[in-house]
């Protein structure tokens, strides 16, 4: 089946689960994963396992109830831009399967923040810690100081309704975000919403909901530096390491025209590229800067690689595709279990 189909089937069942009223405890029962000492609190934010779901699979917040009880101890919404957005055209995922691996070029379809903050209202009670990756709109010409507005309209919409930001400046399909690469550009954005946020903070009785950066792992060194600088000035929370890739790495097994589709690269190939990364960022910060790692994860080893090089939390989105709905619960187990991983005190 074409990936975006099976995609939509998926979404579609857990858009009904969550509405109907036994199927939520259902899957609790078959997938859910509950045990307090592997619960941890960052960001005022009380985390119940250490395993999230990564942007980009529910886009338009509409799961969360069936997601939430499938073993998850928080998912990533989004990304959500102001306006709603069909994306590019079709065909714009494709399967690697040698590889187990995807490469997509979406380009942020999703409702708006609008429309996105009215369904996360109705969830009532989140069943879960629930991060909103926000973006600019993918029209939006190359004019910064427009963009970074944008995010704070974005940021605004949806603040009650969430317990924290991943301000998404790296998504390779998406025209323009390369400009907060360059420090000033960063650090303007990163004020804006810092602003925003302590202003927003200040008129409510809620935690001071986490700005988190979600990097690419093309960075270059100058990059890296100006991420740790940010955070060293308090423009930031932490980071999320990493999204996907624009590089081809020469290990794919995958051969032909698929390889030549533009796009981020996902998944298995990703691993060896992030942990690196997330090793290279808690050495920087001397393990202050809380990380969040995805990329290939698959496995409880490798979730357990990226937690012991310096990062608080996971997230996985290639391997739940590949893998299905037990994987959260197997992670978790896995952990605690064989590989005996509690969070830090
Ligand atoms: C189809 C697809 C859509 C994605 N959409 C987003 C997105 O909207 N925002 C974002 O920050 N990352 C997005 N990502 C990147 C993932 O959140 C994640 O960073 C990346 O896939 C690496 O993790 P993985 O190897 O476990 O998939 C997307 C990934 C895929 C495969």
């Amino acid at each position: 089946m074409d990936p975006e189909r099976a995609h939509h089937l998926a979404l579609w069942f857990l858009r009904w689960a969550s509405r109907l009223p036994l199927v939520p405890a259902l899957l609790n029962f078959l997938f859910g994963f509950h045990d307090e000492t592997m619960a941890q609190e960052i960001w005022g934010i009380r985390f119940p396992n250490p395993i999230g779901l990564a942007a980009g699979f529910d886009k338009n917040s509409q799961a969360l109830p069936a997601l939430g009880r499938m073993g998850f101890g928080f998912v990533e919404v989004g990304a959500i831009s102001s306006e709603a957005r069909p994306g590019n055209p079709r065909p714009r995922i494709f399967r690697l399967k040698a590889d187990h691996a995807l490469i997509n070029r979406m380009g942020l379809p999703n409702p708006g923040a609008q429309e996105t903050a009215r369904r996360l209202a109705q969830l009532g009670k989140r069943p879960v810690p629930i991060l909103a990756n926000i973006v600019k709109n993918a029209d939006l010409d190359g004019d910064v100081a427009l963009m970074a507005a944008d995010y704070v309209k974005t940021l605004t919409a949806i603040f009650p309704h969430v317990d924290g930001f991943t301000v998404n400046v790296s998504c390779p399909a998406t025209p323009n975000l390369k400009a907060f690469n360059e420090k000033q550009a960063l650090f303007d954005l990163l004020k804006l919403l810092s602003q925003e946020r302590d202003a927003l903070v200040a008129g409510s009785s809620c935690n001071k909901k986490p700005l988190i950066v979600k990097v690419s792992p093309d960075v270059d060194d100058a990059e890296k530096a100006v991420l740790i600088e940010a955070f060293e000035a308090g423009l930031m929370d932490g980071v999320v390491l990493t999204n996907t890739t624009t590089t081809r790495p020469s290990t794919l097994k995958t051969e032909g025209d698929v390889l030549k589709q533009q796009g981020g690269l996902s998944g298995a190939p990703l691993f060896p590229i992030s942990l690196a990364l997330v090793k290279e960022f808690a050495e920087r910060s001397a393990g202050k800067l809380p990380i969040i790692a995805v990329g290939g994860i698959s496995t409880a080893e490798q979730a357990h690689q990226m937690l012991k090089a310096g990062a608080s939390l996971v997230e996985i989105y290639t391997a739940f595709v590949y893998e299905g709905p037990s994987l959260p619960k197997k992670l978790a187990q896995g952990l605690r279990g064989p590989l005996g991983w509690r969070p830090r005190p």
